[in-house]
């Protein structure tokens, strides 16, 4: 039987999507229900790269399904050090653990681990590619804080070139209808044109871009802050002269509708002012928190399709 990974947020169905959401739901409203689904079952977080959310979340997750945690979280410390390849990491680790995830700086390094595994693999984040799961948090946290995905003006704001949980994020919203996008960066950090072509100009979907926040505040239902993405510069001069391009004040949200939601993938760095945390429209802490549930109902469903009686 193949073995179904998740690599890109596109494998996932909008039903699926939507299934997914109703069991993390479920699972926030009846966590004991869940408590030992995944008795005896082993998740291994393979992290080549710096993470805390994600990470710690897909830990906490396994282990309120009543699973253990293995694994490692910088490339120093596991093999990879000594120049094995992450196909053979993946091919040894699939031997210890029922799923992995697993991030890596390099794109596609989770697609070339997952031919090589026999157990799921979910991508934690590669490079400035995609981010499925962050996706999946962000799609939770907008129908938990909207009552919907669809009819809303999204805009993103900040590194649109780097950032792979905005390319992943376009790409899952762009399945639902009356969205549209407003594209906010600067010039050297638009968006990459191989997203804005596949995901919003191929189907026709309304998007401006611009440099200004403030022109567009008004029109925003979701507004989506992130990280100048440091590590992925090749210069440092240019992330020096980027890195506050954006910076939410209060100042800047007085003219934004009421029920604006404010996200934000974290860290954050510079791009949202403290002052901002204490305004209802602040959604990235209860966004990190909803990160937890969602990964849990994706971790049942891969193990189920893999063939456990969960
Ligand atoms: C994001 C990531 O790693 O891509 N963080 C996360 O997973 N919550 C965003 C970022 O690092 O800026």
């Amino acid at each position: 039987m193949a073995v179904r990974h998740l690599i890109d947020i596109l494998e996932l169905s909008t039903d699926e999507i939507t299934e997914l959401l109703d069991c993390a739901d479920d699972i926030i409203a009846h966590p004991e229900n869940y408590r030992e689904k995944c008795r005896y079952k082993k998740l291994a977080t393979l992290f080549f790269e710096p993470s805390t959310r994600t990470r710690l979340s897909f830990e906490a997750a396994m282990m309120e399904l009543g699973g253990n945690v293995l694994g490692f979280s910088e490339a120093a410390s596991s093999s990879s050090a000594k120049g094995e390849s992450v196909s053979d990491t993946v091919a040894v680790v699939s031997g210890y653990a029922d799923i992995i995830a697993m991030r890596h700086p390099k794109e596609g390094a989770p697609l070339v681990a997952s031919m090589k595994s026999s157990v799921p693999i979910i991508n934690a984040g590669d490079g400035g590619h995609n981010h499925p799961t962050q996706t999946l948090t962000d799609l939770l946290t907008i129908r938990r804080e909207k009552g919907r995905l669809d009819n809303m003006t999204i805009g993103l704001c900040g590194d649109l070139k780097f950032g792979r949980t905005v390319h992943s994020l376009i790409a899952a919203m762009a399945r639902y209808s009356g969205i549209k996008f407003v594209l906010i960066s600067p010039e050297e950090l638009k968006l990459p044109d191989y997203v804005r072509t596949d995901h919003i100009e191929s189907k026709g979907i309304p998007y401006e871009e611009t440099t200004s926040l403030e022109s567009v505040m008004p029109e925003l239902d979701i507004l989506y802050m992130t990280r100048v993405q440091r590590e992925r510069f090749f210069n440092e001069e240019d992330y020096l002269r980027l890195k506050d391009s954006y910076i939410l004040t209060p100042d800047k949200i007085r003219n934004a509708k009421d029920d604006l939601s404010i996200l934000h993938p974290l860290p954050r760095v510079n791009e949202i002012s403290t002052a901002i945390d204490d305004d209802s429209r602040a959604c990235y802490f209860r966004q990190a928190a909803y990160g937890k549930y969602i990964r849990m109902a994706l971790i049942l469903k891969l193990l189920k399709e893999a063939g456990s009686e969960l």
